[in-house]
């Protein structure tokens, strides 16, 4: 049987960071990253601080859907106080974080799907969950969490075997989830500290979509429309061309994309 803790020391000790990852928790096993951030948050926790988890029993994906997360795998929140002018740019800034970590660790090609879901080959690898609580016009935290199907065999799980892959799947052969980490938290603070300027951030992103040109399916709540993913905003929205030539903006919400 593998060793499925992840070592907390050796991330610490791969790490040059100036505050993301420096306070680091380790749970072997909690119901939510999430959850847990949320509770350190209050407890005034330090702005970087990472939460780890090498199970979660009731992990949380977007738009209130599960996120199978077994040993193996990869499951963090990062508790962040940012002002709130940098709060549209934290998606990206995971989004690119966690797919360039995945590149530059294991030589794998990624892309982005909109608004944030990091794609091999089309399948899903890692989504990313943002969680904030804005007071009038401060952010008192802002939780960023973290999915990578590191370990997962997806062939073993019904419900995603479809639609998801893992490094593991992808390699034939296990990856340090250590260095994923290590690179996915120097890269997103690499990004973070950049803020205010958002404008490199969002072209990076905006360039990693596979979602622009394509014909797709937008839902949000219970809204579906058909048509051509045009462009994406600073602020994160999808402009989607419909049928009949006009525009509409998707702010929050998911997409499948279409052969053309
Ligand atoms: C999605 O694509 O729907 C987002 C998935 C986010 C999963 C991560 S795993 C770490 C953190 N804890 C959770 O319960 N969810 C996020």
């Amino acid at each position: 049987m593998p060793n499925r803790d992840i070592s907390a020391a050796a991330i610490k000790s791969g790490l040059t960071t100036r505050f993301l990852g420096q306070n680091i928790i380790y749970y072997p096993l909690v119901t939510s990253t999430m959850e847990a951030a949320r509770a350190e948050a209050h407890k005034a926790a330090a702005d970087g601080t990472v939460i780890i988890a090498g199970e979660q029993t009731s992990g949380r994906g977007r738009l209130q859907r599960r996120w199978i997360s077994p040993g193996g795998n990869i499951a963090l929140s990062i508790i962040l106080y940012p002002d709130i002018a940098g709060l549209p740019y934290l998606i990206m800034i995971a989004a690119l974080a966690a797919s360039r970590s995945i590149e530059s660790t294991t030589g794998l090609e990624t892309q982005i799907k909109w608004p944030n879901d990091i794609l091999i080959k089309g399948k899903k690898v890692a989504g990313i969950l943002i969680e904030n609580e804005v007071k009038g016009d401060r952010v008192a935290r802002s939780v960023i969490g973290i999915g990578i199907n590191a370990g997962l065999l997806p062939d073993k799980v019904s419900e995603i075997a479809s639609i998801a892959t893992s490094l593991e799947a992808e390699l034939g052969k296990n990856v340090s989830r250590e260095n994923i980490i290590v690179n996915l938290l120097t890269g997103f603070e690499r990004l973070y500290l950049n803020l205010p300027d958002g404008e490199p951030i969002f072209k990076a992103w905006r360039d990693k979509l596979v979602t622009l040109g394509q014909k797709v399916t937008a839902t949000w709540g219970k809204d579906t429309l058909h048509g051509i993913a045009e462009s994406v905003d600073k602020s994160g929205a999808l402009t989607v061309r419909l049928s009949d030539g006009t525009l509409t903006r998707v702010v929050a919400g998911d997409v499948t994309l279409h052969e053309k």
